[in-house]
């Protein structure tokens, strides 16, 4: 390169997306469509999915934390970030680049878990793209592209705390002022979300059409009381996450043991969640768990924001 002429930045944007727990989930009997009606209140924690999209070569790469051990993604075309670039790419006016960009996947959140780390991921892959490619989407347009994806995806964008009906894709934000403190314990081996549902069905063919209401979880999200909240906490798929998983029963136990103010399962599982009074109840829950050598526990806070994005990329100054 002539000496003198700075090459073009590279173009590049990350976004980070969170992970999310169902202070309450209450599953109706399946839909002639194949779905459960929920009734939830899904809160965002920060444990955290990035995408990054830069000009590329139409690569997607998964980089994962350790203790996620090696993420595979299921096919090259046929996995939910390569949908979600997809479907964003076909309301574009014009044709555009899909082949020259470059999506980097740092995953965090449990993969399988009941968490909905694919579900960031999507989020945080739309919102990269429509800021690479300038397309300024409105956020209903957003919205709904993301209920294409997935039932979870919808809140991954939104984040906060918010009341989910329909298959969990309908939100309405809830004011929740408190801070939250939890204690994750993921799974190394994830659980189908599919399966989870269908051991639901099993178990319980005579569920009600309406779901149980989450009107309990609202109130004491509103006291602002840890202890109010755990009482109330409710996941109406956590017999059968057990089901498949029965020695998460014993996990669960072991935490309010150690002082959790409530165990429970995180959506469909396996992740086992713990509410704590208090960032330093959480910490010392963590230290005791992970003294007897039950894998990796995190430490993780709600609400926090949904898929936002990361402030320009670091490079070195040398
Ligand atoms: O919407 P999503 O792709 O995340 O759903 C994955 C699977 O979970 C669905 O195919 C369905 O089996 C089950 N599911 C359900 N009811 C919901 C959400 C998900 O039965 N409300």
């Amino acid at each position: 390169m002539s000496a003198g002429l700075t090459p073009e930045p590279q173009r590049s944007i990350t976004v980070r997306a969170p992970a999310k727990v169902n202070l309450h989930l209450g599953v109706g009997s399946a839909r002639p469509d194949g779905f459960h009606p929920l009734d939830t209140v899904f809160q965002a924690v920060g444990l955290y999915d990035d995408v990054r999209a830069s000009d590329g070569r139409g690569s997607v790469v998964v980089e994962s934390a350790s203790y996620l051990g090696d993420v595979v993604l299921p096919d090259a075309d046929d996995n939910i970030i390569s949908h979600a670039a997809r479907l964003l790419a076909a309301t574009a006016p014009d044709a555009l680049g899909l082949a020259a960009v470059d999506l980097v996947v740092q995953k965090r959140i449990p993969v399988a878990g009941g968490m909905a780390g694919g579900s960031a991921d999507a989020a945080a892959t739309l919102v990269a793209l429509d800021r690479l490619w300038a397309l300024g989407t409105d956020d209903p347009e957003l919205l709904l592209l993301a209920a294409r994806l997935g039932s979870d995806v919808p809140f991954s964008l939104v984040g906060g705390t918010a009341h989910g009906t329909g298959r969990g894709d309908l939100l309405r934000p809830v004011p929740d002022l408190a801070t939250w403190w939890w204690v994750v314990v993921p799974s190394l081996e994830g659980l189908s979300t599919p399966a989870v549902y269908q051991r639901f069905d099993e178990m319980f063919p005579d569920a009600p059409e309406t779901p149980a209401s989450s009107a309990g979880v609202l109130m004491a999200l509103a006291s602002g009381v840890p202890e109010r909240l755990a009482a109330a906490l409710h996941n109406d798929l956590e017999a059968a996450a057990l089901d498949l998983r029965p020695e998460l029963g014993d996990l669960i136990t072991r935490g309010e043991v150690e002082g959790a103010l409530r165990g429970l399962v995180s959506g469909s599982g396996p992740t086992v969640l713990f509410l704590c009074d208090s960032a330093d109840g959480a910490r010392a829950l963590a230290d005791a768990l992970q003294a007897e050598d039950r894998g990796v526990v995190l430490v993780a806070n709600g609400p926090v924001a949904g898929a936002h994005v990361l402030g320009p990329d670091v490079t070195s100054g040398a």
